[in-house]
């Protein structure tokens, strides 16, 4: 039986003010809650959730990290500096990050060996556009960005990593999946993975993301292979956020 988890992705917003009531809300409650939790914090803000979270059942880590290990990278973050502020996560290959800032599937890729290589767990995200949806190439396009990472660091690195089916025409839009179309995916990945690795598959947590809310975790996380969330929008609000965790 998979476990379910729920991580927050802050995305740029925040300031230590507002963090620190939002940190201490999710503490606070996350002792009642039996499924994983997590919040994906701007890299300034790590040394406050860490401290803020430490001997906590929440989790923290980053939104990006470089896939090199170190140098002359300006602008760039390290995995093993995301280790030293405690981070068990990180979030790799975001569609933000790929549409925005040019991350390929061969970057994405390396990203996600970086981060394994220091001891972190990768939340891999994978999802279509619209275009793409309507084109009827879902299933293709999800394919080519799990293919790429599972020929760089082969099908056993995905039992140590999580993944997330991010549609980008959910994302921070209000219209999310049906949970009929997210099980769909969510299926189509486990089942790829499964032709390589069957056990690898079935322990596999593929979390859903893409306006998820309150009132729509319940009925998206029910489905057989959504093993739980990554919220945008909603982690920003405490209330809600710990609505969702709680429907986990
Ligand atoms: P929203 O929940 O705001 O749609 O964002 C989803 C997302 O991108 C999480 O990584």
């Amino acid at each position: 039986m998979r476990t379910k988890l729920v991580a927050g992705n802050w995305k740029m917003h925040g300031n230590l003010a507002t963090n620190q009531a939002l940190l201490n809300r999710v503490r606070e409650a996350s002792a009642g809650l039996s499924c994983g939790c997590a919040v994906c914090v701007p890299f300034p803000y790590l040394a406050q959730a860490q401290a803020s979270l430490a001997g906590s059942k929440v989790a923290w880590g980053g939104q990006n990290v470089s896939e090199h290990g170190q140098g002359a990278y300006t602008g760039e973050v390290s995995a093993a500096m995301l280790v030293e502020f405690g981070c068990r996560y990180v979030l790799v290959g975001h569609s933000e990050r790929r549409a925005l800032y040019g991350e390929t599937d061969a970057m994405v890729a390396a990203k996600f060996a970086a981060a394994l290589q220091a001891g972190l767990t990768p939340i891999l995200c994978v999802g279509e556009t619209l275009a793409e949806r309507e084109a009827g190439i879902t299933g293709v396009v999800v394919t080519r960005q799990l293919d790429a990472v599972i020929s760089a660091s082969g099908i056993s690195a995905l039992g140590k990593a999580v993944l997330a089916y991010e549609p980008v025409w959910a994302i921070g839009t209000g219209k999310t999946a049906s949970p009929q179309q997210a099980q769909d995916v969510h299926a189509l990945i486990r089942a790829r993975v499964a032709e390589s690795d069957a056990a690898v598959a079935q322990g596999l947590q593929i979390l859903y993301g893409g306006s998820v809310k309150p009132g729509n975790a319940q009925e998206l996380f029910a489905m057989p292979d959504i093993d739980g969330g990554l919220i945008g929008g909603a982690s920003l609000v405490a209330d809600d956020f710990l609505a969702i965790c709680s429907a986990a």
